[in-house]
């Protein structure tokens, strides 16, 4: 399979990626050693964190006319909901559990589907021929069925 070069937003997500899995270990490291109440912080740190990098992806899938842009605002919203519930409750290790598990299948799942699309979009532009007008039109690699057939296969 050929690889294409990351373009640099696709670093910028992969960086505030890594620091969300970071803060996250924090926010179990703390828990493990203080408890709930000693993690509050870490866990207020980490939601500041996923907001801010939730908007800025949803930003730069929207300038480029991303087609999977509003399933993937939903699954972005429906982790607010729950991690706003794990600030108000008590923390504890299914909460932690959870957000861990939400944060790789995410990662892993959703969001590699739109870096291969960025990747395609790349491709093509470089490609003679290919367009290079940048943000917007319709120079996307997969069609919303192409997308969805895989992440379906993804669930299998
Ligand atoms: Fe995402
Ligand atoms: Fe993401």
């Amino acid at each position: 399979m050929q690889r294409t070069t990351p373009t640099d937003e696709a670093l910028l997500i992969d960086s505030q990626h890594r620091a969300l899995f970071d803060q996250l270990r924090r926010v179990a490291t703390v828990y493990g050693r203080g408890g709930a109440a000693a993690a509050t912080g870490e866990l207020a740190e980490f939601d500041r964190l996923i907001r801010v990098h939730f908007r800025e992806e949803e930003e730069l899938l929207g300038r480029l006319s991303y087609p999977d842009l509003d399933a993937h605002r939903v699954e972005h919203d429906t982790f607010l909901s729950e991690l706003q519930r794990d600030q108000s409750d008590e923390l504890d290790p299914a909460s932690l559990a959870f957000l861990r598990g939400w944060l790789v299948n995410h990662t892993m799942g959703c969001d590699r589907l739109y870096d291969q699309w960025l990747s395609d979009r790349a491709a093509k532009s470089q490609q003679p021929g290919g367009t290079s007008s940048g943000a917007g039109g319709s120079a996307g690699g997969a069609t919303p069925a192409q997308l969805a057939a895989t992440r379906r296969l993804r669930r299998a």
